[in-house]
This record gives structure tokens, sequence and C-alpha cells, in this order.
């Protein structure tokens, strides 16, 4: 979900090392001027993506529903982005317990607070390859269309970190891209991802994110295809003790 042609250049660059950071700590593979002009328009094209497929409320609605999150708990929306979730799960706390976005665009932050007003909450600008969080603060993450962002190895490094911050028997929920089985939505999603994304995104597809997510040390609980598999729903936990799951 994302501006292709700004991002060009990164295509069929899938083994390069992006561990490099440029300027003031930020990633070489990371555009910041790209998002900060793709803020403006963020949300209106998200909204065209999905209107053929009955509007993006009801997406972003089925997501919520699967992480479930309940009042008092710790929730971290990773790549928040413009914070649409952030604002939906925020309602679901009721004013008990938080949901912290962390995005590395100054722009799409200032959006995403444009939608809270709500106390439960609040967000950070920051790398999430490094999150600026305690071991074991969270008990549920998620992350949204953010993963097929990331160069493969940046992606595992991201999940190690989301594994790192989750308490032991936390969930972790991803919503993304998927190679459909059948035909007709293989070639859609094929296409659009091609057309409009980077090479990473497609060899995430061809090489599963389950199991990335896994070698991350998640145990991988759910798999949920959506919109006739062109996209994911996965459920993993971090197990509470080494061996359980
Ligand atoms: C396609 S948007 C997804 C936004 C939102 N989660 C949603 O569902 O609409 C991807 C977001 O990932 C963020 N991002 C990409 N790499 C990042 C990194 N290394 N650290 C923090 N944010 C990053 C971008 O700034 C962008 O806002």
């Amino acid at each position: 979900m994302v501006p292709s042609a700004v991002k060009k250049g990164r295509a069929g660059s899938v083994s390069q090392d992006w561990s490099k950071k440029v300027g003031a700590g930020v990633p070489v593979y990371y555009k910041p001027e790209c998002w900060r002009k793709f803020s403006r328009f963020y949300d209106f094209l998200v909204g065209l993506f999905f209107l053929p497929f009955g509007g993006e409320k009801r997406y972003r609605a089925r997501f919520v529903d699967f992480i479930a999150p309940r009042p008092g708990e710790q929730v971290l929306d990773v790549c928040c982005g413009t914070g649409t979730l952030t604002a939906l799960v925020a309602g679901r706390l009721s004013g008990k317990g938080r949901v912290t976005g962390v995005d590395l665009s100054a722009a799409m932050i200032t959006k995403a607070h444009g939608k809270v007003a709500d106390l439960s909450a609040t967000f950070k600008t920051a790398d999430v390859e490094s999150l600026p969080f305690a071991p074991d603060s969270f008990d549920k993450e998620y992350v949204s269309f953010g993963l097929h962002e990331l160069p493969a190895g940046v992606r595992q490094a991201v999940l190690g970190e989301m594994y790192r911050t989750l308490k032991a028997g936390g969930g972790l929920f991803v919503f993304d891209f998927n190679l459909a089985k059948s035909p007709l939505p293989r070639l859609a999603i094929r296409t659009f991802v091609r057309t409009f994304e980077e090479a990473d995104a497609y060899r995430m597809m061809l090489d599963g994110l389950r199991l990335q997510i896994e070698a991350a040390g998640f145990k991988v609980k759910e798999w949920r295809p959506v919109l006739g598999g062109m996209f994911q729903m996965i459920y993993a936990v971090k197990p509470a003790e080494k061996g359980d799951g």
C-alpha cells in the first residue's frame, strides 16, 4: 500500500545489506521524503484500493476483531502510518490500557494524532528496527501492511524486536499481502504487488511470512486468508516458556 513511483530503485535488490543508517539514524532503504508527501493522500488511496471489495472500514474492523483488544491491555501498533487502526484499537480499550503507534514518518504520525482524541493512544516517531521499549512491555502487538515495506533482513529484525517487547504469552497479529492459490486472485495480487510495490514485497509472499514469524521465536496459531487469499491475517504467540506453544 505504497508510493511505488518514489520507491522504485530498491526493486531487485533483495539481497543487499540494508542495516546501514543514513542521516539521523534513518535506514538506507527508507524514503522519508516519499512518506512525507504520501501522508497527504495515503488515507484517500487506501480507501480507493478497498472500494471494489466493500470498503476499507470492513477490513479494518475485521482486523481489529481479530486482535480483539481488551480494556486494560498494553498494545503496540508497529508501522502505524496515519493511525487509522490505532484509533479503532483505542476505541476498544475504553479508556483503560493503552495503544502505542510507532512510525518513522513524522508526517504520518501528525495525521495519526489528528484521528485520536482518546487518551488511550500515544504515538512515537521511531525506527521499528529498534523499538524504544523495554522487554516484555506489551500484551499484544500488531502490524498492518508494514512488513511488506521492509527488506527481508530488516523484516526479520523487526519481528525479533516485536518478540523482545511482547510479554510471554502475548499475541502478535499481522495483516498483509498474500499470494493467493486460486488463479484469479493470484493474478490480481501478483500484478498489483509487482507493479506498485518493491521486489521485497513480492519475495515476502513467495517465501512465506509465517516462516519468518516462526523464525523470530513465535508460534503461529492461526492463519486466515482474506479476500480470496489476496491478503492474510496471522495470529502468533510468544510462548510463555521455552518449548511451550
Ligand atoms: C503502508 S504504510 C502502513 C500504515 C498502516 N499500518 C496501515 O495499515 O495503513 C507503512 C508504514 O510503515 C512505515 N515504516 C516503514 N519502514 C519503517 C521503519 N523502519 N520504522 C518505522 N516505520 C516504518 C512507513 O513510514 C509507513 O507509514
